[in-house]
């Protein structure tokens, strides 16, 4: 039987096992040395601003708000077509989301919609690089820079991508990135917060309760005490993460070149089937290919979106549908939505779906995952 191809898998060898064992011998398991060079390595490749390393992106995001003083009567504009965690930080400081369409085929902030959205409490913009393809970023920022907003990337997708040149997570004010286990690299779970040394004290603050100094002191007794000054909760990255994330980051360049290439095997290849749209790529942007999305379409395609991904789970192809959008999720039905006409993002999120794609995918995997697609396509053709 040939096997299941999942996906999405993290790519972890030798050197992260080593690494790991490196730091439980070393008897330092909490942040330390260890995650202070993760941190300093992983900004280095974005730019010239330090970062910490935190629990989670959605931690990172989380820190930028209330480092920001972001919160109740504030609303920070994002997109419609993203994960929960986006709109459930801004929900989670005590501020408003406030949720604009994305314009087609990026899936991109719909800038007019941005600006409409503005009111006198809009304090930030959210942007998502969604699967890895930049947001609009010039537009984006020249409505932030002329209205007095912060910009606050989201830039769980981004590893890998660039805009104009420049990596994403180099335009925020704050940037967040995700290293969670599907992502273009990982710590199992992790982020990474960037921004100005200036406010990344601040989110240092409110990553460790509050407490201005660090670890060290307390446990080598040389310091005990410790002041509270800000209500913090605790979001550090331990040094096991890091270790991993260290020697993923070696890996990194390998893994992203993996990524590209499937991406454009599976350009060539799918894009001779009929009854599927996929991804495209604006002109000014590297895409990271975090996600490969395909989207059915239901004029050519008689099959709904659900019973097509079954029965590609039945030939062998793993897929996950990225994303329902937050308007149409329960908590957030009363929300205030911005869009157009039709909602683009509910339109599209019907009959989106992800196929495999990771740093170690074969390329006779793609060419399997292709041949199956193929297949199913032509079953349900109308
Ligand atoms: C767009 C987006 N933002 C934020 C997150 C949160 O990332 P994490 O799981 O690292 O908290 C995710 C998760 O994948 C995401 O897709």
């Amino acid at each position: 039987m040939t096997e299941f191809i999942p996906f999405s898998k993290p790519i972890i060898g030798e050197a992260e096992k080593v690494a790991v064992l490196q730091v439980l011998d070393s008897g330092w398991l909490t942040s330390g040395p260890v995650s202070e060079q993760f941190a300093r390595k992983f900004a280095d490749m974005i730019g010239d601003r330090p970062a910490i390393a935190v629990s989670n992106a959605t931690a990172a995001l989380f820190l930028a708000l209330r480092a920001a003083g972001i919160g109740s009567g504030d609303e920070v504009i994002t997109s419609d077509y993203t994960f929960a965690a986006t709109a459930n930080v801004i929900v989670a400081c005590g501020a408003s989301p406030v949720l604009v369409d994305v314009t087609l085929p990026h899936l991109r902030l719909d800038v007019e919609l941005v600006e409409a959205a503005i009111t006198p409490r809009t304090r930030a913009i959210m942007p998502i690089h969604m699967a890895g393809h930049p947001d609009d970023m010039d537009a984006l920022r020249a409505i932030a820079a002329a209205r007095g907003l912060l910009i606050i990337e989201d830039a769980a997708h981004g590893i890998g991508a660039s805009y104009r040149g420049a990596p994403v997570g180099s335009f925020g004010d704050w940037s967040a990135f995700s290293c969670y286990a599907n992502k273009n690299m990982t710590t199992g779970e992790g982020g990474i917060l960037i921004a100005s040394e200036e406010n990344l004290d601040i989110a240092r603050l409110f990553a460790n309760h509050g407490i201005r100094k660090t670890l060290t002191g307390r446990i080598d007794g040389s310091n005990p005490y410790y002041e509270v000054v800000v209500a913090g909760l605790k979001f550090n990255m331990p040094s096991m993460s890091a270790a991993v994330g260290l020697a993923q980051l070696e890996r990194l360049v390998d893994m992203q070149n993996n990524r590209n290439n499937i991406a454009r095997r599976y350009d060539a290849t799918l894009g001779a089937l009929s009854g599927i749209r996929l991804p495209s790529v604006a002109a000014e942007v590297m895409h990271g290919w975090h996600l490969y999305m395909l989207e059915l379409d239901p004029a050519l395609i008689d099959c709904e979106r659900g019973r097509f991904i079954e029965e590609l789970r039945a030939g062998g192809i793993g897929t996950s549908i990225h994303f329902t959008p937050i308007s149409s999720q329960p908590f957030y039905r009363d929300a205030r939505l911005h869009t157009r006409g039709k909602s683009v993002a509910k339109s599209v999120a019907a009959n989106i779906f992800s196929i495999p794609m990771h740093g170690g995918l074969l390329q006779e995997e793609a060419d399997r995952v292709v041949e199956v697609i193929g297949e199913t396509l032509h079953k349900h053709r109308r």
